[in-house]
């Protein structure tokens, strides 16, 4: 039964313990209930927000003055193998990790990279959740969803979901409300070759390489921890939406004039992190530009802070409301657009709030 409330606080429901009431709540644990709920929000004029686990949302200190639909829809089915690939089938509301790992104690590779990210199920082809080197847009296969323009529920395959990084035909659109995600597996007790460098070093093999399944889930868990990037309630680090902005992409342009500035600031021998994307741009790194235009691990001149364990997540470590995490990300994004001409943007999905 979907339960039904008002004026609750969402600050208990976000990762980052922040945002005010929402008029109407309603906590939907079947598919049912998700479409019913939002479907009458929709006929009533009602804006709706809909979410899961909380853990990538800045949310207004006003909260949100419509309904709020909180997934908590559970389960999920295997189809039979074909040769050595697996299909499992997780319905939106189910928590990303224990999935994960699930997958690796079952021998499924695909998402062992993925482990620790906290959020469920529903959210990863939003964003094309990715870390260490995969993305989800290498096993989702298929997204069920509720298309509000439709009015009908729509399945969308790999192509229709638009994956590019951090980002999908999902992500700043509120047409589709996510049902349930389709990952293909590989059916196998060792991981995807190792991609990324720092956990290719850490698990000490060349990148390319691959490892057991859990000795990569084991290394990334370590890694996350390491950044704050795993919630646990004893680490006010962790009390963050992960990564605040996305990583640069860069046109052949913007390179050369962070070229320059990289120069005229710290010298004609400094480098920084660049890594190829397809169309002749690089990917530059937020947590490098951030670091180097002078705001350093814990910067914080009110109650929201940098995390003490990367430069990447901003938090609140306890007293902060939504304006003073704003007022720390405007601070940040002037200081990074003053110090190398590049415009960082927000990775969050914010409601309610601009930078
Ligand atoms: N760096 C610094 N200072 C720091 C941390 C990092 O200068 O405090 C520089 C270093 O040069 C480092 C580079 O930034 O080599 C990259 O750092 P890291 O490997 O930690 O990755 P990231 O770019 O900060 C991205 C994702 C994370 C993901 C990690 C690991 C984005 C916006 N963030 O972070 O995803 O876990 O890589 O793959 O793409 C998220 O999206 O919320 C998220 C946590």
């Amino acid at each position: 039964m979907a339960v039904f409330a008002e004026e609750v606080n969402l600050a208990g429901y976000t990762t980052l313990r922040l945002g005010g009431p929402a008029r109407r709540f309603v906590e939907a644990t079947t598919e049912a209930e998700v479409v019913s709920a939002v479907r009458k929000a929709d006929a009533d004029g009602e804006p709706v927000l809909v979410f899961g686990g909380g853990s990538n949302l800045v949310v207004s200190d006003d909260g949100f003055p419509g309904t709020v639909v909180h997934i908590g829809t559970r389960g999920m089915e295997q189809a039979a193998a074909e040769g050595d690939r697996i299909r499992v089938r997780v319905q939106a509301g189910e928590d990303w990790d224990p999935f994960v790992a699930r997958c690796v104690s079952d021998g499924l590779a695909g998402v062992e990279c993925l482990s620790g990210i906290p959020g469920r199920v529903g959210a990863t082809p939003i964003q094309n959740v990715g870390a260490y080197g995969q993305d989800v847009s290498e096993t989702v296969v298929a997204v069920r969803a509720y298309d509000r323009r439709a009015r009908a529920c729509v399945t969308l395959d790999r192509e229709e979901c638009r994956f590019t990084y951090r980002h999908s035909v999902f992500k700043g659109d509120d047409r589709y409300v996510v049902l349930d995600v389709t990952y293909e597996l590989r059916e196998s007790e060792e991981s995807q070759p190792i991609a990324y460098a720092e956990l290719a070093r850490r698990l000490g093999v060349g990148p390319g390489e691959r490892v057991t399944l859990k000795e990569a889930r084991d290394a990334v868990l370590e890694l996350r921890r390491g950044k704050g990037m795993v919630l646990d309630a004893a680490d006010p680090d962790t009390r963050s939406a992960g990564s605040f902005f996305t990583n640069p992409i860069l046109d052949p342009a913007q390179l050369a004039e962070l070229e320059r500035r990289v120069a005229e600031r710290l010298g004609p021998d400094a480098t920084f992190p660049r890594y190829p994307e397809p169309n002749g741009r690089t990917k530059t790194s937020a947590a490098w530009l951030i670091d180097r235009a002078g705001f350093a691990k814990g910067h914080g001149n009110g109650p929201a802070r940098i995390s003490s364990k990367h430069t990447l997540a901003l938090t609140n470590p306890g007293a902060a409301r939504t304006d003073d995490l704003l007022a720390l990300a405007r601070e940040v994004r002037a200081g990074v657009k003053d110090a190398f001409g590049v415009e960082l943007v927000n990775e969050p999905v914010f409601v309610g709030v601009a930078l």
